[in-house]
């Protein structure tokens, strides 16, 4: 899509502005049941799948931790319990490298445990990403707070989490981060119909959105932009998604909570700095794994090595 520069700078409501609070918390929803990965997710969580060296939800806690989040909420289910064992202390591991000598293994384990504070909470039917944001509403109370989605990986030094935090607090307004898709995808995700609406200091990045639908058919698509899964909302978005009725899939969907959100308050796309993997599909998790393993410091040289010497037809 091409985008106007030309546009005016808007104006925000003043009690908008007023409202304004800092982004503390985070939700991460981790309740789904993983089926596209079967059978590897038959007895593991989808989000403890390793990409490299880590599991792919540590990716996400890290990048809240780099945008400055200080409380994470993971909206668990069933057969989850070793998220919270990845992200807990483990004394007798710790213990036993120690004794070992394998002091640099020893922090490693004890800084996982020691990143940021977690809680966490159950969505205990599959209803769908609107319904296990919405399980977060107590834990989040009355302030702004983001969503990531553990599936799509995005690395880099300039979280997109901590870019939508900066428009959020720029103009107390929610936002969400947009990529363009092929529009033969579409079907695939959340899109956004969207107007450029440019403003020092984020530039033709910003666009207003006018309405979004969740995985529409190519013709039917308002555009190619695409919601990525990193979000940063403000609190009314909870009473929005108890009044939605379930959509797309037949399942409650954070998409259509939004669509009320931006007709309401008023809603940010925000076509982010930084690539992203969708690591929640077979093919998506390889590339997600070569790419990463590629920019991993300790293995890139010699994994790249070897992916040279291999005869592709
Ligand atoms: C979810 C959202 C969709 C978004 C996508 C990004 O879909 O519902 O709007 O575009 O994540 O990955 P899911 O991939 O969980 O079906």
């Amino acid at each position: 899509m091409t985008i106007d520069n030309s546009s005016t700078t808007i104006k925000f409501p003043e009690q908008t502005r007023q409202r304004r609070q800092k982004v503390r918390k985070a939700v991460l929803p981790a309740a789904g049941l993983g089926t596209r990965f079967l059978p590897a997710t038959k007895a593991q969580p989808k989000e403890m799948l390793t990409v490299v060296d880590k599991p792919q939800i540590q990716y996400v806690v890290e990048e809240c931790v780099a945008a400055g989040i200080e409380h994470i909420i993971i909206v668990t289910g069933r057969g989850k319990s070793s998220i919270e064992d990845h992200f807990d202390a483990s004394p007798l591991l710790e213990k036993f490298l120690e004794d070992k000598g394998k002091t640099d293994q020893a922090e490693l384990v004890r800084s996982i445990g020691d990143m940021v504070q977690i809680s966490y909470t159950r969505q205990k039917e599959p209803l769908g990403l609107g319904h296990a944001v919405l399980v977060a509403r107590d834990l989040v109370g009355d302030e702004p707070f983001a969503v990531l989605l553990g599936d799509v990986l995005i690395p880099g030094k300039n979280p997109a989490t901590k870019q939508l935090i900066d428009v959020y607090e720029a103009t107390g307004l929610g936002a969400i981060a947009v990529e363009e898709v092929p529009k033969h995808k579409t079907h695939l995700y959340g899109i956004v119909n969207a107007e450029p609406a440019p403003q020092p200091p984020f530039g033709a990045r910003l666009l207003r959105i006018k309405d979004l639908v969740e995985k529409p058919k190519p013709e039917n698509a308002p555009s190619n932009l695409a919601i990525t899964g990193r979000y940063v909302l403000p609190p009314e978005i909870f009473e929005y998604l108890a009044q939605t009725k379930p959509g797309s899939g037949g399942e409650i969907q954070l998409t259509d909570g939004l669509r009320i959100l931006a007709q309401q308050q008023g809603l940010w796309a925000y076509i982010y700095e930084g690539v992203s993997y969708d690591a929640g599909d077979k093919l998506g998790f390889l590339i997600a794994t070569v790419e990463l393993a590629l920019q991993n410091e300790e293995l890139g040289a010699g994994f790249k090595a070897y992916l040279k010497s291999l005869k592709l037809n």
